[in-house]
């Protein structure tokens, strides 16, 4: 039976751009005009602010059909580790998703495909669904290696990962070279990437479970003028948004678009 296509999935990444001020006013600002645009009937929306703004975002989200996500996350649940955030206490705050090896986190701060893979099962075991962050650099593409490094992020961090029956894990193809570049890659281009990262999921998954309980995206200058040829493309079923989430008009207009 053909799996029912699910409302495309709009993931704001707010990175270390605001204060918790900030995040908590935007935040109002686009609860209110996605709840007026009744925009929840057309796409599912999650915002992912930094840690501290975690508690007083998630104010201005109870009772609203709007995610709240973690930015990163910690592989023990509790211990001695300065200055890092569990999966227990992100759930405490009211987080249902979290974002697990962006390109940033990999390049400064030498993140691993282990360390994400023991922060998928981390994020899994407390009910958070991860958002695996997957893409090559300039250099890697240039070299003609894009679909083995993407391919190789896949199957390091997720292999051995099992997923509950109600559970669902996103991956978010990012090329590296286009976040905040203004400038994202074709629409094809990523559509063939998602592609690639389908076949190396079937070594690693069975089919059953990517093809129900796995989504991919694209993340990687997304604005209001390609969202929508992004979302056409299957398996692509939704978006990654770092600067056009920023300002509650524009990423507003971008999601008014679907
Ligand atoms: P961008 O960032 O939309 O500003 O390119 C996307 C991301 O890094 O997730």
């Amino acid at each position: 039976m053909p799996v029912k296509r699910p409302k495309p999935l709009v993931l704001a990444n707010w990175k270390m751009n605001l204060s918790v001020a900030q995040s908590v006013k935007l935040s109002k600002s686009l609860v209110s005009s996605f709840t007026k645009k009744k925009l929840a009937d057309r796409l599912t929306l999650g915002l992912a602010p930094t840690f501290p703004a975690l508690a007083a975002v998630a104010e201005t989200l109870k009772r609203k059909p709007v995610m709240l996500g973690a930015q990163d996350i910690f592989w023990k649940p509790a211990g001695p580790f300065t200055g890092e955030v569990s999966s227990v206490v992100l759930k405490e705050l009211g987080a249902s998703f979290v974002i697990i090896g962006h390109s940033e986190r990999r390049q400064y701060m030498k993140e691993t495909d282990e360390m994400v893979h023991q922060k998928v099962q981390a994020a899994l075991t407390e009910g958070l669904m991860p958002v695996v962050c997957v893409g090559e650099t300039f250099a890697q593409r240039q070299s003609g290696q894009k679909d083995l490094v993407v391919s190789r992020q896949v199957q390091e961090g997720l292999r051995g990962v099992e997923l509950a029956s109600e559970q669902q894990l996103i991956i978010a193809y990012e090329p590296v070279w286009v976040i905040g570049s203004g400038q994202a890659v074709e629409p094809a281009e990523a559509q063939d990437t998602a592609k690639v990262i389908v076949q190396s999921l079937i070594d690693i998954m069975p089919t059953s479970v990517i093809e129900r309980q796995v989504r991919i995206i694209y993340g990687g200058s997304v604005d209001t003028s390609n969202i929508q040829s992004f979302l056409s493309r299957r398996p692509l079923s939704g978006v990654l948004v770092g600067g056009a989430s920023l300002e509650a008009k524009r990423f507003i207009e971008l999601m008014s678009k679907l």
